[in-house]
């Protein structure tokens, strides 16, 4: 079908006057099929020192609607022939075309209209810069065992950076095959994401590797990597009628050798099978690699067939790592794979539903790792990393609906790559696979599964699978009235509820249970911006009655219901086992029930509520819901309950305090023992609770206890300190003789340097300079942000801007490190305002980076000189701000919030603490 034909085309430069090309979206009128991409990186610079790539690619399209002109996604390559042919191979002659950088499009102009209903190919030859940017086809450096620096050529298409890589139409809607040819000279050899069919000798040393043509796809998920890493294998069971896919594991050679592939080698098929028996849908490859990469910017990417990873997120050596390591890995691992499933053989329509993908792999991750890891307890680890982190976020008016609103450019897409797709989507289906039941939770979605496969989808869909599979089973809870239109609710405007349960004043034998929208700061307008269902929710409410042995169910549609009966003298707990997506509040008398209950034995109340009553009650305090008094009364149980979950929450929430009291001068004077933790020094002395960091009950798995005493270092006990020092000198003294456990690692390091000088960090530095495994790396690269040396903090910043010491990967990390570090954050924020352009380049327009740069260094902000300066800050870098614009109006409400906070009830919590201090 290729012709040979080359019609005469005409480079275009200048600036061409507004067209249809001026709308940032794809025309829908022409509709790709099939691609034939040829490329070949070439891993040796040119004179200037500069890497290229070069290819050709031929796209086969159908013509929907006659047109002139052809857009294709194009971005930073350039070209060296463009040519279109019939489907017969004969020419069609091209007037002109030109790039239009500006929308990321080739544009080609034809002499006479392409005509409705047939097919056309187009042909092209480019080259473009193989850079270290860590976007489309990019190169990664590492050193290998012998000293020497290995590039290898890899890539990361999510969202919009395969047109970097070749023209394409590069929207997810534009599904179609693939069929991949790279180019490598030994030692290395290629990658995509279908298993390869043969290798060619070709002129010069070089080879060109012929890969299968994929299923019909979208261009995000396709990748390319040439390397000469080293692989384990293993495979899937594959009962029949199901196929066998085999599953390696691809590292760096010296990772291989020392089987730090080994864990994800064991657990990947595991997870694959359990998907599929799960799904009810196969695995629809003959393989699944995982790769781990030097150089990533994100933790994993699902890429089908072919998942990328950081490798602190695929590698792990149980000798030096810690147990939280393993669980990453897992849990990162259990995430792509799901992927597979939900955003590669289903993908939505496009980005505004993201959550489709993020919120289903977020929810899944914690159902795959659950399965190869039941000690993990990750199901009510769900409540401390995703139900917390959504509420957080989503209690502000600069939030966001889970369908996105006005999403069209690149930076407007990789904003959305935020917590509410991931944490609130997450908790939005674990609020559904609760009320609904496991068997039509996931009746539902095989059936959604199964009729969209290869296809597109968008909410509607899934939620008219998920309401048909409801009524087939008949569920334990009564259904929703309308599924669709109650759940619309949830995703179409931002924010939640607050649930009130109280005595009716009227009718006292009554509960009165309402509900209303829930806000951090209260002096903000609960009803803007405007929303469609005026902040009302469809509320699948749970709750438990003391005595109760299971939970009750009902549905909150109005503002108000009275149809439940006071139980007198008896506490009631409301979203029982923290299901939902909301908040609950109490009146005075259930609060100080449910504290009576804690108080007098924890453990007829559910763990995960535990922590749920901890984190309500000290952001209700917040919101002026309630008392402070009756808030920090919530957690004195925890001088008894070792357990991991409402210990985090409440570090979590006291931390709030922790930071804003921490400012106040005459807090820090009067109560001396350690800067900016007198909060939990009155907490550790209200409830006597350093002893559990000692002695820690075999109870705790290996992963709380590391948590529990790197907090007590970090919060100050001179015990801890000293330990930490003489197991880091130990160190010191016999480099080659790391006897620290893995799980303290992170805190004795920290606390070495925090608490040491220059030569504690530049020991560090030493290490990290030269370490190859990246958990330990990464152990390395945050302990260097616990000093307190101002000129070793100004020194480290430098660092950061030379990517041959602080990879562009991890530099984003020191930064937010350093800004939760008290004597590094001003200068940090400083440098980082100085620094602004070069920061907008490595990160401005990827995704999490500088949305985690921004929060990491205002979330403490409350003087109005900080607002001001913050202010500035957004005026002055209006242009600048790429995907972080909404996380600095976040930040604005939130220093303002703080600002109130501060006013409102620095001198009630402080005099509260006081008293309890000196009572
Ligand atoms: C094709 O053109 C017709 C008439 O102008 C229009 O209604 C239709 O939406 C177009 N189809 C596409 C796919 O653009
Ligand atoms: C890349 O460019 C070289 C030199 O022009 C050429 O020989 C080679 O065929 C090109 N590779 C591809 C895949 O088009
Ligand atoms: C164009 O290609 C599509 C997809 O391969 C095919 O179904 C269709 O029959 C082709 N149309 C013509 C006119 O050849
Ligand atoms: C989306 O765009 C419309 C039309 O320009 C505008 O009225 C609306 O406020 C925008 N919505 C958001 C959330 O920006
Ligand atoms: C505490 O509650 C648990 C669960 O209801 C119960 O098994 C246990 O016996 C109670 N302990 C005491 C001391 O009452
Ligand atoms: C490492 O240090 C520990 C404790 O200091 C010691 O017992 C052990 O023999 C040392 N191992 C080596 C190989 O030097
Ligand atoms: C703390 O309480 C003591 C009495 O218990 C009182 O003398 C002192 O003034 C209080 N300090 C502050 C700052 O309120
Ligand atoms: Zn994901």
């Amino acid at each position: 079908t290729v012709s040979t034909a080359i019609t005469t085309s005409t480079v275009s430069t200048t600036t061409i006057s507004p067209g249809p090309w001026s709308d940032v979206r794809l025309p829908t009128y022409l509709v790709p099929y099939h691609y034939v991409v040829d490329l070949q990186p070439n891993l040796e610079p040119d004179s200037t020192g500069k890497y290229w790539f070069n290819g050709t690619s031929e796209v086969q399209f159908q013509v929907a609607n006659s047109t002139r002109f052809i857009y294709i996604h194009s971005n930073k390559l350039e070209y060296d022939d463009v040519y279109l042919a019939d489907e017969s191979g004969a020419a069609i002659s091209i007037a002109q075309w030109w790039l239009y950088d500006m929308n990321q499009f080739l544009i080609v102009e034809l002499d006479a209209e392409l005509v409705q209903g047939q097919n056309y190919s187009l042909h092209t030859q480019f080259k473009g810069e193989l850079a270290d940017d860590l976007t489309g086809l990019y190169r990664s450096t590492y050193t290998d065992i012998n000293g020497k620096d290995v590039i290898i050529a890899i890539s990361q298409m999510q969202p919009t950076d395969a047109r970097k890589s070749f023209p394409c139409f590069d929207e997810p809607a534009f599904k179609a095959t693939f069929k991949i040819f790279l180019w490598h000279k030994d030692p290395n050899y290629a990658l995509s994401n279908m298993p390869f069919v043969i290798t060619e000798e070709r002129y010069g040393g070089w080879k060109r590797t012929e890969f299968e043509p994929t299923l019909r796809m979208s261009t995000y998920l396709l990748a390319f990597v040439v390397s000469e890493f080293g692989y384990e294998q293993s495979f899937t069971s594959g009962t029949p009628p199901v196929q066998v896919a085999e599953t390696r594991i691809y590292a760096r050679p010296e990772q291989v050798l020392n089987h730090n592939v080994e864990y994800a080698k064991n657990i990947t098929p595991v997870i694959l099978d359990y998907y599929e028996s799960y799904f009810g849908v196969d695995y629809p490859l003959p393989k699944s690699d995982q790769i781990a990469v030097p150089d990533f910017a994100l933790g994993g990417m699902e890429n089908w067939g072919l998942v990328m990873y950081r490798e602190t997120a695929l590698l792990f050596d149980a000798a030096i790592n810690s147990a939280y390591s393993k669980q990453r890995v897992a849990r990162v691992i259990a995430h792509e794979l799901s992927h597979q499933w939900f955003g590669d053989l289903i993908t939505p329509l496009w980005w505004d539903e993201l959550w489709l993908n993020e919120g289903f792999a977020t929810f899944i991750e914690y159902i795959g790792t659950d399965y190869v890891e039941p000690g993990f307890r990750m199901m009510d680890q769900f409540v401390l990393y995703d139900l917390h982190d959504a509420l957080t976020v989503d209690a502000l008016t600069t939030s966001r609906p889970i369908i996105a609103e006005n999403v069209t450019t690149p930076d407007d897409i990789n904003a959305l790559f935020d917590d509410i797709s991931y944490s609130k989507g997450g908790c939005f289906i674990r609020m559904i696979s609760e009320f609904a039941g496991e068997e039509a939770f996931k009746l539902g979605l095989k059936n959604y599964l199964e009729e969209f496969s290869y296809g597109l989808v968008d909410h509607n869909q899934l939620f008219s699978y998920w309401e048909e599979a409801i009524l087939a089973t008949n569920p334990k809870n009564n259904p929703p009235e309308n599924f669709k239109a109650d759940m619309d609710t949830w995703v179409n405007q931002m924010g939640y509820p607050v649930v009130t349960m109280k005595q009716n004043l009227d009718n006292p034998l009554m509960m009165e249970v309402l509900q209303e929208r829930f806000l951090l700061d209260p002096k903000a307008d609960p009803t803007l911006p405007e929303s469609p269902y005026n902040y009302r929710w469809t509320i699948p409410f749970w709750y438990i009655i003391e005595g109760d042995t299971e939970k009750s169910f009902f549905w909150l549609r109005k503002e108000t219901d009275l149809s439940m009966v006071y139980p007198n003298g008896k506490y009631v707990i409301g979203n029982y086992e923290a299901f939902g997506y909301y908040r609950v509040n109490y009146d005075d008398a259930n609060w100080n029930a449910i504290i009576n209950q804690l108080s007098r034995n924890f453990s007829a109340i559910n763990v995960k509520s535990r922590s749920q009553i901890i984190d309500d009650a000290l952001t209700l305090a917040r919101f002026v819901k309630i008392c402070y008094e009756i808030a920090l009364k919530t957690t004195k149980f925890l001088r008894d309950d070792y357990d991991f979950l409402p210990w985090q929450s409440a570090l979590r929430v006291l931390s709030y305090l922790d930071d804003m009291l921490g400012r106040s001068e005459a807090y820090g004077c009067s109560l001396k023992p350690v800067p900016n933790s007198q909060i939990l020094l009155v907490m550790f002395k209200v409830t006597n609770t350093f002893q559990p960091f000692f002695h820690c009950p075999l109870s705790m798995n290996r992963q709380q206890r590391g948590s529990t005493i790197n907090t007590a270092c970090s919060y100050g006990s001179i015990d801890c300190i000293e330990h930490a020092q003489t197991l880091f000198h130990t160190w010191m003294a016999d480099p080659s003789n790391n006897t620290i456990s893995p799980n303290l690692r992170d805190a004795v390091y920290c606390q070495a340097v925090a608490n040491g000088g220059s030569d504690e960090w530049d020991f560090i530095w030493g290490r990290y300079q030269t370490e190859g495994d990246s958990h330990e790396k990464s152990a390395l690269q945050s302990a260097l942000a616990c000093t307190k040396q101002l000129w070793i903090i100004q020194r480290y910043l430098e660092y950061t801007l030379d990517s041959t010491l602080v990879r562009n990967q991890d530099a984003y990390s020191v930064y937010v490190g350093l800004c939760g570090n008290d004597y590094a954050r001003d200068l940090t924020w400083d440098f980082l305002r100085r620094e602004w352009d070069y920061i907008y380049e490595v990160y401005g327009s990827g995704f999490f980076r500088i949305n985690s740069i921004i929060e990491g260094c205002t979330s403490r902000f409350s003087t109005e000189f900080e607002l001001k300066e913050l202010e500035t800050f957004k005026e002055s870098r209006s242009d600048q701000l790429g995907t972080g614009a909404r996380s600095v109006d976040q930040a604005l409400e939130l220093t303002k919030t703080n600002i109130q906070w501060r006013t409102d009830y620095e001198d009630t919590v402080f005099s509260w603490l006081n008293e309890t201090m000196s009572g």
